[in-house]
């Protein structure tokens, strides 16, 4: 059936086609009625609930970071059985993001290229958008564990690195009481010099100046960090250090890469779609090399969520096997459908 859905939303343009998708996923969800059977449909069946840094997770598959950037569609994607759903990335100040187009898809590859650039309607209006989830919508989704809500937050595409550590922490105040947890975004390949917030200098300032807040909070919240899969494994080491000393509390593996080797998708219609993140089926097996590296130089102490090349249950199990405690999709959703959650939770478990 989403074979047929997905032929037809092929022809047309990928944003337009995702906007579109997720209206009909609305409309579809506006009432009580429809939400129960959509649930029923699409919930995973005997799955146990995981604990990650605190968290209990009611599944193992989440929805990445990027999909629904402005927190519109959670009650909608509650339906879809995902355990959890990383909003964002949000940036202080509202942003168009790139020209379009700016999406494009590889279907011979089973991926997308995307250079969004970081379009959201900042992290004002998001949050509150969420405060209205969390006590006026949340408490009547009819289900037995919540969704958990991850914040994915990035700077400004006008503010400098140096200044970068501002924007952090504005956007983690501001959603701090309604998020779970927090995703440091520092490995988005469509802001300028944003992956140069990688260095140890820049990273360093940011993530103690955040865990300092977190620890004046009543509460505080799990804050991962998002890396990029092109980082040399001298960076990765330096991470890791890093992450070990400042006690965050794990990473998400990984980012878009910007890489184009080993493509199906002809070279030169490769080049016209430009400069942008790769994702899909060709990020896998770096991601899975990545997810390994980390887990055994650590001896497992850094809980790793996967994001990267995941379609299927044995996707999912091999980022298991590599030492990863959760797994998002995005790409695979685009491809797979809105049963993807359903399959790897069921399939992988
Ligand atoms: C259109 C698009 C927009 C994205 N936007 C974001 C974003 O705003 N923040 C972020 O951290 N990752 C973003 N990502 C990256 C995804 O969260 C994910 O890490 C990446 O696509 C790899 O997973 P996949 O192979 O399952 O797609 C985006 C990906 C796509 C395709």
């Amino acid at each position: 059936m989403y074979k047929l859905i997905r032929k037809i939303l092929f022809l047309l343009p990928p944003e337009e086609a995702h906007q579109l998708s997720l209206f009909f996923l609305q409309v579809i969800c506006s009432t009580p009625f429809t939400r129960r059977i959509l649930r029923n449909f699409f919930e995973p069946a005997k799955v146990s609930p995981v604990k990650i840094a605190g968290i209990q997770f009611r599944n193992r598959v989440g929805l990445a970071a990027g999909f629904d950037k402005n927190a519109l569609h959670l009650r909608e994607l509650s339906c879809l059985g995902f355990g959890h759903v990383e909003i964002g990335t949000v940036t202080p100040q509202p942003q168009r993001g790139n020209e379009k187009p700016r999406l494009f898809r590889l279907p011979e590859d089973n991926a997308l290229i995307n250079r969004m650039g970081f379009n959201n309607d900042g992290v004002v209006t998001i949050a509150k958008r969420l405060k209205q989830w969390r006590e006026e919508v949340q408490p009547n989704v009819d289900l037995e564990k919540p969704l958990i809500i991850g914040g994915n937050i990035g700077k400004n595409k006008s503010t400098s690195n140096e200044e970068a550590w501002r924007d952090y922490e504005f956007c983690f105040e501001r959603l701090h009481p309604w998020v779970d947890y927090f995703v440091v975004n520092v490995s988005s390949p469509n802001t300028p010099g944003l992956r140069a917030l990688q260095d140890r200098s820049f990273l360093e300032k940011i993530l103690t100046g955040l865990q300092k807040r977190n620890q004046e909070m009543k509460k505080s919240k799990p804050i991962f960090l998002k890396i990029a899969p092109d980082l040399e494994w001298t960076q990765v080491d330096e991470v890791i250090e890093l992450v070990l000393a400042i006690g965050l509390d794990g990473l998400v593996v990984s980012n878009t890469t910007i890489r184009r080797d080993s493509l199906q998708t002809a070279p030169n219609a490769v080049s016209r779609m430009g400069a942008g993140g790769l994702s899909g089926a060709p990020l896998k097996e770096r991601n899975t090399t990545l997810l390994q590296y980390i887990h055994q130089k650590t001896n497992g102490k850094i809980p790793l969520i996967a994001s990267g090349g995941i379609f299927t249950p044995s996707d999912a199990a091999e980022k298991f096997n590599a030492g990863a405690s959760l797994v998002q999709v995005w790409t695979g959703f685009v491809y797979e459908g809105p049963a993807i959650a359903k399959n790897i939770s069921e399939g992988s478990s």
